[in-house]
């Protein structure tokens, strides 16, 4: 595995092996990696020739007053995690934005609730980065998980509005033993924390399980999964369209149960498929 510290040596990279024919991939993360992102490593390790990975904590998604200055960090962790994934090229850029940069990308709809709601810089911030290292990686293929469902389809649809000539793959959600998904943001949790937070993706797998018991009302659906929700603040719980991320109004197309919670100072999401599998193109 090499190691990329400049855009520059990362492009040259990517074009030495497109000029050989060789297909590139990308998995794009802020590190502090977990199994979840290396299950996006080893699902793109099968598809492409060369396998990138980038480590960029990107200041651009983060309001002031959220947690940049503290995210969590293991460089040497990652390094050996995505050694050991069967990684080519790793990208830990220092000088990511050139000096007067000044350009914004922007997905405007699908980010306008959920997360969009109560972070309504993050996702402009998430386009922009993610268009740029695109830009910088040259790649055919990158992957994103499904963990984090509103950012995997913002950038799915920058890529069809912008044309960019990069194919999308879903990963799927990684959960722990007990079922919280993984998060680099889990580090944060006390043990009565970790403990409470379980209520968060049993409050979706009601929901869930409900639906598969026939249940159709979705008031009614949304009621059940609050009953099972212990936090310090729920910032939202809802039921969606997984193609428009708008407030589902029936469940007979393919929907999303998603939530955030704060748990402490600490703001955990987790999402599930409800309904019909969504068809991925
Ligand atoms: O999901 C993440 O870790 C980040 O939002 C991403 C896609 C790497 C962009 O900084």
């Amino acid at each position: 595995m090499q190691t990329f510290l400049t855009s520059a040596a990362i492009t040259q990279w990517a074009e030495a092996h497109r000029a050989a024919g060789r297909t590139v991939g990308l998995v794009p993360t802020m590190g502090f990696l977990h199994a979840g992102h290396v299950s996006l490593m080893t699902r793109l390790r099968a598809e492409v020739d060369a396998l990138a990975v980038s480590i960029f904590v990107n200041p651009l998604q983060f309001a002031p007053g959220e947690d940049l200055a503290v995210y969590p960090r293991d460089p040497e962790g990652d390094a050996a995690k995505c050694a050991a994934a069967g990684v080519d090229a790793l990208f830990v850029p220092e000088d990511f934005y050139p000096e007067d940069f000044s350009t914004s990308v922007g997905v405007s709809g699908l980010t306008a609730g959920l997360c969009g709601a109560s972070r309504p810089t993050h996702f402009g911030g998430v386009t922009t980065v993610v268009a740029r290292l695109f830009g910088v990686t040259r790649c055919d293929v990158a992957c994103f998980g499904e963990k984090d469902f509103q950012q995997l389809m913002v950038i799915r649809r920058m890529v069809r509005d912008l044309a960019l000539p990069v194919r999308i793959v879903p990963g799927p959600l990684v959960r722990d033993a007990d079922g919280v998904a993984l998060s680099s943001r889990n580090k944060y949790l006390s043990a009565a924390e970790r403990e409470r937070a379980r209520s968060l993706h049993q409050a979706l797998f009601a929901i869930r399980d409900a639906v598969s018991s026939g249940e159709r009302s979705v008031a009614r659906l949304l009621e059940l999964g609050r009953g099972h929700i212990d936090c310090d603040r729920l910032d939202y719980l809802e039921l969606v369209d997984s193609e428009t991320l708008r407030p589902a109004e029936r469940v007979d197309r393919p929907a999303r149960a998603l939530g955030a919670a704060f748990y402490g100072k600490t703001r955990l999401i987790d999402n599930v498929g409800v309904g019909p599998e969504l068809s991925w193109t």
